[in-house]
Parts: structure tokens; C-alpha cells; sequence
């Protein structure tokens, strides 16, 4: 009785010893929460890592590709690409063997190009990737193979492009940095919005000074997805919806404005605050087709980032509501402001633009927009130099108005050049570990999340955001 006695004040001295020593709360999620903020693992780089930061590898002069899911994005990507001169395509993989062929048949027969290697059901891509004759694997499956397949790609001496997003949880994205680093190999995410022409002109007066220091961007993902839900190979986007909350397609929103921000070239995302309204459409559909009377994503997910150097970030994802598709896209500096929905314009001060450009400087004022015509003679004269020459075979060959062309065009071009490419693994990381650092801070109520630094102390190394030319 007198030992029970003394073991129980024994247990009840250390406790008080133990909280009083850390603020530390231990959760059962994968972070934990100290001093009111939530923060998630950064484990450090193990022995014979080592950084791709500006990773370049050996010029391609030929890139070998395999593709991998021929869903309604994959088959488009392969057509896309065989307008690229210095490609060869050496396999395509499905789960479904009737997509590999339906792709064999229009884009591979239909050009006369050599016959693909044929890979299907659940563990096909492992053959794929296995092969020694492919240079780069191109991934467009469903989100949760995304990482599985990339890393066993650079396992097997491959360079990766993935589709958005790279990776569905923080430590997903660690896999990604770690195997590239391990490996050496690239591994792109296909942020395609960022080869949008408005975009890509906005970065380029951006980093001419336009707009002066842009101190706040907004980017989201507003699509009602209402006519696409059935289209999805065996339900599986709405399915992963179902299962989390959070803002789980960020990247589109993300993407082009952390490369206005030049993030971990300069300035990193330092911690972000999430709020979601309930699940009012999402779940009704959920009902209707999945038979469950829950779904986790929020109707509307809005996110709060604070960058290193103060500036502020908002991300939005709506996927279940009508409204008219919108990826805000909105720049605002000290000296301008940049705005892509529903209205395409600017507002600048006049001494800030060339004279050459405008002439008339009466027309420009900095309470709104400057008209039409000054608009137009700027998305000339700001055209950014990697979309002039390619532009007009981009609009031809098409895909969301010939952006992903120029984000194939680019990722092949830089292989070809041995050249960096222009999203790296960090990219791939930051943009994508969103899904689950909002669910986490929708989980309590809005607390604050710290961003994992997945360049382990580089995010500073770079100077500014560039496209790498030869
Ligand atoms: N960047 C963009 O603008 C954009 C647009 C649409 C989709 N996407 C992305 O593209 C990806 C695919 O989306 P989608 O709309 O084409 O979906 P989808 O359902 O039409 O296609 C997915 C394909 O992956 C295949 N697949 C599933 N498991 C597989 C396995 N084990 N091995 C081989 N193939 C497998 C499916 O059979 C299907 O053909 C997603 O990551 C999505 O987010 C990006």
C-alpha cells in the first residue's frame, strides 16, 4: 500500500516536471503543436544527400519518354508533346489497357511514329520505369500514385514530370525532396499555370519593377466541378475530396505567384491561417454518388500566408459552388496592381512605364484601370521572353489555350540544354504540402501552421526567380 502510495506521487512529481518544462502538445496527427502554432517534421538531410537547388544534369539532345495514366489529362499531354521536336516516345501505361491503346492509336499511329511499349493494370508503371531506354516519366494519374510512382522513377535513374498536385501530405513531400536528392534526378511538378500568357507577362513586369515591391498575391482554384465528377477513373477525385479537408489543389493559384514572390529564391512561405465554410454541395454530391453522409472538404477554403519578408498570400479552392471559373490572379505592389478575373488589367503610375510604350500618358490613372488599348500595347511590349518565339505554335497546338504546350516546350527545351528546369523539387513541395498544412489549421480553428523549410536553410541561395536560357 505505502509503495502504490509512493509510485502514484512519484508519477504525479514527474508529470508537473514534464509540462512545465516544454509547451509542446502532442497530437496524434503528424504535427505537433507548440507555442500556438502548428508545426510539422523537418528531418534532417541524411548522409550523401545532397541539395538540387539548380540541379543540372547532362544535356538530353534526345528525351526518351514514358507516360504514365492516359486519363483525360495524360492522352492530351502525349499528343501535345509529339509536336515537340527531339522527343521519342518509348512506352505508355494505364491501369485501363484500352486507354493505352486508344492513345497508341491517335496520337502514335495516328503520326506515324514508332509503336510504345504497352503497360497496364495496377503495378504496370513498375515495368515501365524499370526500362533503360526511357530518359524522363511523365505521370498524370490520379493524386495518391503521384508519389509512389515518381519516386520509384528516380529510383530507376529517371527524371520525373508529375501532375498537380505532387504530393497529398507533408511527409509525401519529403519523399519527393528526399529521393531527388538522393538520386539527383529532376522532378518537376506540371504547373501548368504558371506558361499562362497573362501570368507569365504579369512576372515578367514584375521583375522590371512595374508594380513597384508586390506585397500581397492571390491565386485560387475556383471551378465548379459539378459536369466533371463522373469523369474521373473510378471516382477517385471526389473520393479524396470526401476523405480530406484543407485547400487540396492549390498549385494552379499558388504557383505563379510564389515565382512573382520568389519563393526559396529569396523569400520562403513562413506560416499560413486556413478557414473552410461547411460542406453543403460537396457532401450532396457525396450522398448522391458515394452513399456517405459526410465529406471533409470544406464548399469554400480560404488561406492566409505570411512570407518571410512580411508579404501576404491568399489561396482559394471552390470546386462544388456555381460561379465562373477563377484563379484570382491578383498582384499588388507599391506602385501597381495586376488582376486576371473576371477582367484582365492593370493599374500602374505613368512615370513607371517606358514612353516608348505609351505615349499618351493622360490615359493612365492610378485609381483604375488603365484602358484597353494601353493594356494590349503592354501585353506586347511585356511579353515574356521564353513564351515570343513559341506563342503562336503553342495557341496552335493547344491545351487550356496553348499554356501547357510552353510548360512541355520548357521542361523538354531545359533536358535538351542541360539547363535547370523551371519548377524544381522544392516548388513541388512548398506549393503542394498545402493540402494538409490548411486541413491542420481548419482542424483548430484557424491556428497558425509554420511551413516545413524543404530546402533545409536554401531557401536564401538563389537570387530572384529566373528562366534558364542557353
Ligand atoms: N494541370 C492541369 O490543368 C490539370 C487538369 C486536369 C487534371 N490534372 C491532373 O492530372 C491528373 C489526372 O487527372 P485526369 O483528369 O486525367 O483524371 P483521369 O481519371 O481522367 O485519369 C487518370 C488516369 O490514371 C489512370 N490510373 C489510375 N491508376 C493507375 C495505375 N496504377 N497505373 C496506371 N494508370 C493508372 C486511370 O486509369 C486514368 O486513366 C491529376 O493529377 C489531376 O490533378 C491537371
Amino acid at each position: 500500500m505505502k509503495k502504490r502510495h509512493l509510485l502514484a506521487t512519484l508519477a504525479l512529481v514527474l508529470s508537473i516536471f514534464v509540462s512545465s518544462c516544454s509547451t509542446d502538445v502532442k497530437s496524434d496527427a503528424a504535427y505537433t503543436i507548440k507555442d500556438n502554432m502548428i508545426v510539422f517534421p523537418e528531418p534532417a538531410r541524411v548522409e550523401g544527400q545532397k541539395s538540387v537547388l539548380q540541379l543540372a544534369v547532362d544535356p538530353i539532345p534526345v528525351v526518351r519518354m514514358g507516360f504514365i495514366g492516359l486519363g483525360m489529362r495524360g492522352a492530351d499531354a502525349v499528343n501535345r508533346i509529339s509536336n515537340i521536336e527531339g522527343v521519342e516516345f518509348k512506352a505508355l501505361c494505364d491501369l485501363l489497357p484500352e486507354r493505352v491503346e486508344a492513345v497508341q492509336d491517335w496520337v502514335i499511329k495516328g503520326k506515324n511514329l514508332p509503336e510504345c511499349a504497352e503497360y497496364s493494370g495496377e503495378e504496370g508503371w513498375k515495368q515501365l520505369c524499370e526500362r533503360d531506354d526511357i530518359d524522363l516519366v511523365y505521370i498524370c494519374t490520379d493524386w495518391v500514385n503521384h508519389v509512389p510512382m515518381a519516386v520509384y522513377a528516380m529510383q530507376h535513374g529517371k527524371h520525373v514530370a508529375v501532375e498537380v498536385p505532387a504530393a497529398t501530405s507533408v511527409e509525401e513531400c519529403w519523399q519527393l525532396v528526399d529521393v531527388a536528392e538522393q538520386t539527383q534526378r529532376h522532378c518537376m511538378m506540371l504547373e501548368n499555370c504558371c506558361y499562362d500568357f497573362f501570368e507569365l507577362t504579369c512576372l515578367n513586369m514584375a521583375q522590371q519593377g512595374l508594380f513597384g515591391e508586390v506585397i500581397h498575391a492571390q491565386g485560387a482554384y475556383i471551378h465548379n466541378l459539378e459536369p466533371f465528377w463522373n469523369e474521373y477513373q473510378g471516382n477517385w477525385r471526389l473520393d479524396f475530396n470526401q476523405k480530406h479537408a484543407g485547400d487540396v489543389y492549390p498549385t494552379h493559384g499558388l504557383g505563379p505567384v510564389c515565382q512573382v514572390l520568389d519563393i526559396h529564391r529569396g523569400d520562403k512561405m513562413d506560416y499560413l491561417v486556413s478557414l473552410a465554410t461547411p460542406s453543403i454541395n460537396g457532401l450532396k454530391i457525396a450522398k448522391e454518388k458515394m452513399g456517405v453522409d459526410t465529406f471533409a472538404n470544406g464548399d469554400m477554403t480560404s488561406t492566409l500566408i505570411q512570407t518571410n519578408k512580411g508579404k501576404t498570400i491568399l489561396i482559394q479552392h471552390n470546386v462544388y459552388t456555381p460561379r465562373p471559373y477563377d484563379r484570382l490572379y491578383q498582384l499588388t505592389g507599391t506602385e501597381g496592381f495586376a488582376n486576371k478575373y473576371p477582367y484582365q488589367g492593370f493599374t500602374l503610375k505613368e512615370e513607371n512605364v517606358p514612353s516608348d510604350i505609351i505615349p499618351d500618358h493622360e490615359n493612365l490613372d492610378s485609381h483604375g484601370f488603365v484602358p484597353n488599348a494601353i493594356r494590349d500595347s503592354l501585353m506586347v511590349a511585356y511579353k515574356h521572353p521564353i513564351a515570343k518565339d513559341i506563342e503562336e505554335k503553342a495557341k496552335r497546338v493547344g491545351g487550356h489555350g496553348g499554356m501547357d504546350f510552353i510548360m512541355d516546350y520548357r521542361l523538354i527545351y531545359c533536358l535538351q540544354n542541360g539547363l535547370p528546369l523551371d519548377q524544381d523539387v522544392y516548388d513541388a513541395a512548398e506549393w503542394s504540402c498545402l493540402g494538409e498544412l490548411t486541413a491542420a489549421s481548419i482542424e483548430n480553428k484557424g491556428m497558425p501552421v509554420m511551413f516545413p523549410d524543404f530546402t533545409r536553410g536554401d531557401w536564401n541561395k538563389v537570387d530572384g526567380y529566373k528562366h534558364a536560357v542557353k
